[in-house]
């Protein structure tokens, strides 16, 4: 059988460089698009360099294009070369705080970058299914109108008919975004209208916090990361309202990887599925410090800021039923735990 090429863009990046190595473990040749944007966002918490080196020494058939997604022609010249059988895209300006200081580098790579790829396959690659990793800031703050419940450690629905999370019926807007969730709605319904208009077999999936080893975890992006590295190198942890008690719900960047095979197996045009841990797999902040302190062994110097981030989820669980129901193989086989572990030992370099 003739081998398998896929291109990863943000291939330095968590999402990206699991792809890569989710592949090239599989005998596919892999380009990965990565131009270390993410120290130009986050500064050198964000420099994804040690990762990519990783990846240089960990791959058989990776070849790493410091290319940035911006730029057109570039990405039209590379789909064109290689025409992937499978584009996984996850090179993304991915914080929603960042987002109102750097409104047009935002724009420009998280909706006109996705715009470029998406037409650079149209032109090369149709058939080839299109993966983007969208995330659940799509739905803006309206998940925040569910009735909660204060609970000792977080908060919870408290409708139990709701316990499952938020399903992909929720509207996208009229509700407050933040400019990140905006520019991603933005990215979202592209890759839904080359599925619809063109029949591409294009699957958006909504992330709730997908995490793991290989977050160069910096405190505006990358929660579980962070905390972990906050008490690794007694940084002091800003808690921004709602008492530290709003949840996630986090899965593994392999589990991210996972879902977006078998949707290769069996592409659609225009899917869009939410992809989080479910409700096994959440946690509120301050739940994550405690059981992180443990795990590492003392304690994180932490401050309260009373003012939660603009238009910041309370309680966020994904509802997982629709890719269930789709892929009744794919399931969520690491544990919270198993996460937090791998956090608490991350390698991830220092910085002074
Ligand atoms: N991590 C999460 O919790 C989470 C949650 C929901 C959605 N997502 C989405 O998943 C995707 C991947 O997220 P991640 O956590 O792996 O982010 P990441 O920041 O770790 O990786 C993104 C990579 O893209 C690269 N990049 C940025 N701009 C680029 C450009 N212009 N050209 C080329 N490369 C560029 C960065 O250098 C970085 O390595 C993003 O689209 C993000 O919005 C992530």
């Amino acid at each position: 059988m003739a081998r398998k090429t896929g291109l990863v863009t943000g291939s330095s990046g968590l999402i990206g460089s699991e792809a890569v190595s989710f592949l090239d473990e599989r005998g596919w040749s892999v380009h990965g698009v990565d131009n270390n944007m993410r120290r130009d966002f986050f500064g050198e918490h964000g420099d994804t360099t040690w990762n990519l080196e990783r990846l240089r020494n960990s791959t058989r058939r990776f070849e790493h294009h410091d290319v940035d997604i911006r730029d057109r022609e570039a990405m039209l010249r590379l789909v064109d070369e290689v025409k992937p059988d499978l584009i996984i895209h996850a090179a993304a300006q991915p914080s929603h705080d960042l987002a109102a200081s750097r409104p047009f580098d935002d724009f420009d790579v998280n909706a006109v970058g996705t715009l470029n790829l998406l037409e650079a396959a149209r032109r090369s690659c149709p058939e080839s299914p299109f993966a983007f990793l969208s995330t659940n800031k799509v739905y803006g703050d309206a998940p925040n109108e569910l009735p909660l419940v204060e609970l000792e450690t977080r908060w919870d629905y408290a409708d139990p008919a709701q316990k499952d999370g938020i399903d992909e019926t929720c509207r996208i807007d009229a509700s407050m975004h933040s400019l990140f969730g905006a520019s991603k709605v933005a990215a979202d319904v592209l890759v839904q209208e080359y599925g619809r208009y063109f029949g591409m077999p294009t699957v958006c999936f909504r992330g709730g916090c997908l995490t793991g080893p290989h977050h160069s975890g910096a405190e505006l992006h990358g929660f579980l990361a962070y905390i972990a590295r906050a008490i690794r190198e007694r940084r002091t942890y800003r808690i921004f309202g709602y008492k530290g008690k709003q949840v996630r719900d986090n899965i593994h960047s392999y589990d991210v990887c996972t879902a977006i095979m078998a949707f290769h197996e069996r592409p659609v045009p225009g899917a869009v599925y939410n992809l989080g841990g479910g409700r096994a797999n959440s946690i509120s902040v301050l739940e994550a410090i405690h059981r992180l302190e443990e795990l590492l062994g003392h304690k994180l110097e932490r401050e309260y800021v009373e003012e939660a981030r603009l238009g910041d989820h309370i309680c966020y669980i994904s509802d997982l039923g629709r890719l269930r129901s789709d892929f009744p193989e794919w399931e969520v086989t690491i544990s919270l735990e198993q996460i937090l572990s791998q956090l608490a030992d991350a390698e991830v370099p220092a910085v002074s």
